[in-house]
C-alpha cells in the first residue's frame, strides 16, 4: 500500500470512530452535540490520529483499540483548539475554514464544547468493548491525561499566555512549545503503541524520543506557516502571532533558522526509528509529512 493509499484509508477509519464516539445531534442538548460535531467532524489534517495509527501497526494493536486511542487524541486536540480560538485566548474568528466555534454559536457554548470534548475522550479509552484491556485503558487514560494536563499542554498554553510581549530565551521557548504542542503528539505515538503488545521499555523510549522531534518539529513548522502561508491556504488567519506579539520561533531564531532546526528534527526522528526498519515505515513517512507540511 502506498502512503496515500494508507492515509485516506486511515483518514476514513478516524472519521467513523470520530462519529461513532460523538454523541448524535438527536440527543439532548441537541445544541451542544452539534456544535461539538461541527468542531470535530470533517475537518483538520488528523496528524495525532494518523500517528496513533502509526504506531499502533508497528505493535500490532487492534483496529477496535487504536480507533479508540485516536478518536481520544483528536477530541483533546479539538477541545484545545476550540478553547485557544476564544477571546481571552488567541481571539481567532477562522479555523479549519470555518468560522470558530464561539463565532459560529456562542461563548459559552465554545467553552462547554471544550469542556464536554475533554470528557468523552476519556469516555472512549475506557468504552466497553473498545478492543483495551482493562490495564492498557489505564495506561492510555494516564497518558492522555498527563498530556493534556498543567505539567503539558493546557500549562504550555498558559505558558505562551503570559509570554505575550515578553522575549522568551530559546529554551523557555523549546519548553513552552514541547507542553502546549508536543506533548499531545507524543502522547499519541506512546498511546497508539501501548494499545498493541507493548513493544518494551528500549522501543518504547525509541519512539517517545521519535515523537517528541515530530512534536516540537511541529509547532515550529506551525509558527513557520503562520508567516509564510496564507489564510485561505492555512483555514485559520495567517500572521497572528505577530499581531498579537507571540513569542515564536520564527520571532526568536529568525525564518531561515527556524527551517533548518525543523529539517533537522526531521533527520533526528528519521535516525531514532531507524532500527524498527520497515515496521517503522508509516512513522517515518508521517515524520516527512510533517516536516513538509504546507497547511
Ligand atoms: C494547530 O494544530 C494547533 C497546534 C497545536 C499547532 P493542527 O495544525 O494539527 O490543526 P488541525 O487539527 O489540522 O486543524
Ligand atoms: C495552539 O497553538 C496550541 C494548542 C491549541 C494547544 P497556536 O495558538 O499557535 O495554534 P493555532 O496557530 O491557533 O492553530
Ligand atoms: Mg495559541
Ligand atoms: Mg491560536
Ligand atoms: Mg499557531
Amino acid at each position: 500500500m502506498t502512503f496515500e493509499q494508507w492515509m485516506r484509508a486511515t483518514l476514513d477509519r478516524v472519521e467513523t470512530a470520530l462519529e461513532h464516539y460523538l454523541p448524535g445531534t438527536d440527543i439532548a442538548p441537541a445544541r451542544l452535540h452539534e456544535a461539538m460535531r461541527y468542531a470535530v467532524l470533517g475537518g483538520g489534517k488528523r496528524v495525532r490520529p494518523l500517528l496513533v495509527h502509526a504506531a499502533g501497526e508497528l505493535t500490532g494493536a487492534g483496529s477496535q483499540a487504536v480507533e479508540a486511542a485516536s478518536a481520544a487524541l483528536e477530541m483533546i486536540h479539538v477541545y484545545s483548539l476550540v478553547h485557544d480560538d476564544m477571546p481571552a485566548m488567541d481571539d481567532d474568528t477562522l479555523r479549519r475554514g470555518k468560522p470558530t466555534v464561539h463565532i459560529q454559536y456562542d461563548e459559552a457554548t465554545a467553552l462547554l464544547v471544550g469542556d464536554a470534548l475533554q470528557s468523552q475522550a476519556f469516555v472512549a479509552l475506557t468504552a466497553e468493548g473498545n478492543g483495551l484491556n482493562d490495564s492498557q485503558q489505564a495506561a492510555l487514560v494516564r497518558e492522555l491525561a498527563v498530556a493534556s494536563g498543567s505539567l503539558s499542554m493546557a500549562g504550555g498554553q498558559a505558558i505562551d499566555l503570559e509570554s505575550v510581549g515578553r522575549k522568551l530565551s530559546r529554551p523557555e521557548l523549546e519548553t513552552m512549545h514541547r507542553k502546549k504542542t508536543g506533548a499531545l503528539l507524543r502522547a499519541s505515538v506512546r498511546m497508539g503503541a501501548l494499545a498493541g503488545t507493548h513493544p518494551g521499555a528500549d522501543a518504547l523510549a525509541s519512539l517517545d524520543q521519535y515523537a517528541a522531534a515530530v512534536g516540537l518539529a511541529f509547532q515550529v513548522v506551525d509558527d513557520i506557516l503562520d508567516v509564510t502561508a496564507d489564510s485561505a491556504t492555512l483555514g485559520k488567519t495567517a500572521g497572528k502571532d505577530a499581531q498579537h506579539d507571540k513569542p515564536t520561533y520564527v520571532s526568536i531564531i529568525g525564518l531561515d533558522a527556524s527551517c533548518e532546526l525543523v529539517a533537522q528534527l526531521g533527520r533526528d526522528a528519521h535516525a531514532v526509528i531507524q532500527p524498527f526498519g520497515a515496521r517503522g515505515q508509516r512513522l517515518a513517512e508521517l515524520a516527512d509529512l510533517v516536516v513538509n507540511r504546507v497547511n
